[in-house]
């Protein structure tokens, strides 16, 4: 049997940093209260001709070269964003495989906000475990900039932009495999979390998609606590089922929405101060990005060895949420 082994990480966030000071003077917030409610100092902002793409190949490329898997051996790119290139068509992991000079690869978007990682890390263990592809490109990139409303003080000082991207590859050695992914959803949820115009099911016709309508919304304080909830019984879920204790955690990569989030999670869940992963003061929110960029920054520091289990788990709009067991297995 197959199993997928998570081989490599890559992640690029843009040049341009906008601090709390900087969304001080744009809606009425302050650098305490940001800092204080999120744990967020500063978040990177894609310049105006950076498309998502764009950030994902730069994440992709670094994955790719640090894989031992040739571009030509890739045989499929899926990629998790709620801000793509294109609203319709292309899909965005349609764009990056191009940009990257592949060839007949089979390429698709999914949207699961920011549980899209812990998504597009299901589909490719479970393309390569029944045998139908072999060494699969997922990415995660958000350009959050292009969907957030830079007027609503609740929403513009979480979210930020970039891209993190993992080359998953088929192994027969068992003790390389992604050990089990958990994912779930409810719509029950929807309206926690929401861009609500420009879609088909929009109330709101095609002039005010043009002015710029189509930027997210959220109820907040709701969805902190539904989060904080589903997080801690969904982690203590896929631990109990595989056996692992948290102690044999060695990286707990919680999405990086929010300090508080993040500590009353690994909290419940007993985590020790250096188990856990913490980038969300200089990169925010980026969804679907999150997570690949904060495996990356522990990648890139050298506190990531090969062998280590990693412990994701995530939470976003839809509502979704997701886990996952990973130990970290680069090419011997
Ligand atoms: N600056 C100053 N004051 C503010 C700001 C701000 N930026 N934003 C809200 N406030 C005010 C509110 O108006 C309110 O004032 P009031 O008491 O006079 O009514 C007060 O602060 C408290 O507001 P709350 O919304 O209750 O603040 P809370 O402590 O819940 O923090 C936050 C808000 C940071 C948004 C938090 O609720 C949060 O992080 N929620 C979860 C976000 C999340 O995880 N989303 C899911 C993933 S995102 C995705 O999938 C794309």
């Amino acid at each position: 049997m197959a199993y997928a082994a998570f081989r490599s990480i890559g992640a690029y966030v843009p040049e341009k940093i906008l601090t709390n000071e900087d969304l001080a003077k744009m809606v009425d917030t302050s650098d305490e209260w940001i800092s204080k409610r999120t744990g967020i100092k500063e978040r990177h902002i894609a310049a105006k001709d950076e498309f998502t793409s764009d950030l994902g190949v730069k994440a992709a490329q670094k994955a790719l070269d640090r894989s031992g898997v040739a571009l030509e051996d890739i045989d499929m790119v899926v990629c998790a964003t709620i801000s793509p290139d294109y609203f319709c068509m292309p899909s965005t992991a349609t764009v990056i495989s191009t940009k990257l000079g592949m060839k007949n690869v089979t390429a698709f978007d999914i949207s699961a906000a920011c549980t899209g990682f812990v998504y597009i890390l299901s589909i490719a263990k479970a393309f390569i475990e029944s045998g139908m592809k072999k060494n699969v490109l997922i990415v995660g990139a958000e350009k959050l900039s292009a969907i957030t409303d830079y007027s609503d003080r609740g929403t513009c000082i979480l979210f930020g932009d970039g891209a993190g991207a993992a080359v998953i590859s088929a192994t027969e050695d068992k003790s390389e495999a992604i050990i089990d992914v958990h994912t779930g959803a409810d719509g029950e949820y929807a309206d926690l979390l929401m861009t609500p115009n420009g879609g088909s099911g929009s109330a709101h016709d095609a002039v005010d998609v043009e002015a710029g309508s189509c930027f997210m919304q959220m109820k907040g304080n709701e969805t902190f606590k539904v989060a904080v909830r589903t997080l801690t019984k969904d982690v203590q879920e896929i631990l109990k089922e595989n056996k692992v204790a948290s102690d044999d955690v060695k990286h707990f990569i919680p999405h990086q929405a929010n300090y508080r989030i993040i500590k009353a999670v690994g909290d419940a869940l007993k985590m020790r101060e250096e188990q856990v992963v913490l980038t969300v003061a200089k990169y925010g929110n980026t969804s679907g990005a999150s997570i690949p960029m904060a495996i990356n920054d522990i990648y890139e520091s050298g506190r990531l060895q090969a062998g280590e289990l990693m412990l994701l788990d995530a939470f976003g709009g839809g509502l979704t949420w997701g886990s996952a067991l990973v130990p970290f297995s680069p090419k011997k």
